[in-house]
């Protein structure tokens, strides 16, 4: 089977950084056309730097980054430097990239590429605010056309939310542009955090990262040790959750994964649950499924995977 042409949408942050490169070491499963940059961990100049890092830090210069939208469709920016630190990389020390931006904007390359895409060919992977997405579709509906589907991190429901009670980070800085992406009738796959938070970076799965003795299992091991303490903190976890990651993972191997079809809608105008993926996981409406809701994840699979890959940078 030929490898999924894929878009990664991201604002690195550790979690991201981790899904770029499981992404990167996988050529025979994805086929990465282009990282599009957003505003969302920490502002878009540092998300659109550290992308470029990232890919740096592999030996892939050639990899296209564009830089996007600089803040959310109709809401003041909120950032995650208490989770990600300043740089949005926190942990390691790893140089200034030296690979360029691409000079086009990021929503211009989504409705360029897409639009010369054949019908159903490219997956969208968005791991942050849905601001670039939701500005390209509506922007251009045809392009919906070449989307295969949209495995995208964010929302949550049974583990409520980690910036507001109710709100998971990426829906809530940009709701408007969630709302417009879970309402434009593509295949969803959502990774929230009822998934991610069985992801946890363990120290016996930290220290495999260590283990690989490359600059890639380093730098994993020593992102991860940083971001780990918002969790552990907050939630008294064994271990940084790898939200990113999944969508990488599920694109790579989907048994790893279960979950359910099922309506989510996005609340947008009530500030006290702002951002809530209103998931009806137990179908008590008649609201029509719009996403694949993904609650269980096999997590020592999803490690053996992603050890396995990294080792290969
Ligand atoms: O809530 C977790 C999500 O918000 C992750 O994608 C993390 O990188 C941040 O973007
Ligand atoms: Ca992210």
């Amino acid at each position: 089977m030929s490898p999924r042409k894929i878009i990664i949408d991201t604002d690195p942050g550790q979690d991201d950084a981790v899904a770029i490169l499981l992404a990167l070491a996988s050529p025979e499963d994805i086929e990465v056309l282009g990282i599009t940059c957003v505003a969302g961990n920490v502002p878009l100049s540092l998300t659109s730097k550290n992308a470029r890092i990232i890919c740096e830090l592999v030996g892939k210069p050639d990899v296209k980054v564009y830089a996007g939208c600089d803040r959310p469709l109709g809401r003041e920016l909120v950032t995650a430097e208490h989770v990600h630190g300043e740089t949005g990389l926190n942990g390691p020390v790893l140089p200034d990239p030296t690979m360029p931006l691409q000079d086009m904007h990021a929503v211009d390359y989504l409705i360029e590429t897409l639009r010369a895409a054949a019908p159903k060919s490219v997956t969208l992977c968005p791991l942050g605010p849905l601001t670039n997405i939701a500005t390209a579709l509506t922007r251009a509906p045809d392009i919906a056309a070449a989307v295969d589907e949209i495995v995208l991190m964010g929302g949550g429901y049974f583990e409520g939310g980690n910036i507001t009670p109710t709100a998971e980070f990426n829906i809530y800085v940009d709701p408007q542009a969630a709302d417009i992406v879970f309402k434009s009738g593509i295949s969803i796959v959502v990774m929230p955090l009822d998934v991610t938070h069985k992801a946890l970076v363990t120290s016996p799965r930290n220290a495999a990262f260590r283990a690989l003795g490359t600059a890639a299992g380093t730098a994993v091991a020593e992102m991860t040790d940083f971001f780990e303490r918002f969790d552990k903190e907050k939630y008294g976890s064994e271990g940084a959750p790898l939200h990113d990651p999944c969508v990488t993972a599920y694109l790579i191997d989907p048994a790893l994964f279960k979950g359910r079809h099922i309506n989510v809608e996005i609340e947008t105008t009530s500030e006290l649950t702002m951002g809530m993926t209103v998931a009806d996981w137990w179908g008590v409406t008649d609201r029509p499924a719009n996403a694949l809701f993904i609650k269980d994840i096999d997590a020592d699979g999803f490690f053996a995977l992603l050890t396995e890959r990294l080792a290969r940078l």
